[in-house]
């Protein structure tokens, strides 16, 4: 059987990537969280003291991709979640980490998690899922994510951060966040996790 690819994007806590480990794990799949990539990216420009908008210092740390360290623990704060999303608009980058997404899923297939999976990453998915989910309710998810890794923010903060990254990916000129046309979407709002999960994977059996 061809290594199939199960493409997932969606905008920032919508559930996305709790679906997507689930669904690696159910397929025996690879899993990759993109996001990481350029969190990564946004992290290593912000330890040099560079500016994440820079797009010749943004793409530098992007082409050394392949020495970068995805475990690092310090990836999820607000600064680099908004440094991750002005890095992610410059085309130049996500060009340089077109090739470690698409080998990743080369010889096994993979589950992706990210913004552009279906629409330019991965084109001709088996299977692509467009996760959604309303800005109260995302917002509560992150706050609470937040919570637990003592983080102080306020969920008023928490709203707005999520709302202006939301906006940066869906407007911006290079690949921007949106749905491939053959995507299934989905809407987590009233839907848990286990919910989310079945409707997938229903989808994903179709398809194999
Ligand atoms: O998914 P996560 O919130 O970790 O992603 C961080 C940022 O990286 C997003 O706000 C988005 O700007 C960018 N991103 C992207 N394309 C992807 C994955 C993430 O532009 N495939």
């Amino acid at each position: 059987m061809k290594p199939i690819v199960i493409a997932i994007d969606g905008p920032a806590a919508s559930g996305k990537g709790t679906l997507a480990r689930r669904l690696a794990a159910a397929f025996n799949l690879p899993y990759l969280d993109t996001g990481l990539l350029y969190r990564v990216v946004a992290r290593r420009v912000l330890d040099h003291g560079g500016n994440p908008a820079d797009p010749a210092i943004a793409t530098a740390q992007a082409r050394g991709l392949g020495r970068l360290d995805l475990g690092r623990d310090d990836l999820r704060t607000p600064e680099v979640d908004l440094a991750a999303s002005a890095v992610a608009s410059i085309a130049a980058v996500r060009a340089a980490l077109l090739d470690f997404q698409r080998n990743f899923a080369a010889s096994s297939g993979a589950v992706l998690d990210g913004r552009d999976i279906g629409t330019i990453v991965f084109p001709q998915a088996a299977v692509k899922l467009f996760i959604t989910a309303s800005l109260d309710v995302r917002a509560q998810r992150r706050f609470a994510e937040r919570q637990i890794q003592g983080h102080t923010a306020t969920l008023d903060a928490v709203r707005a951060d999520l709302a202006v990254r939301d906006e940066a990916d869906r407007t911006r000129t290079a690949a921007p966040l949106r749905p491939a046309d053959d995507a299934h979407v989905l809407d987590t709002s009233a839907l848990d996790a286990d919910h989310a999960f079945a409707a997938a994977a229903a989808w994903v059996n179709q398809a194999l």
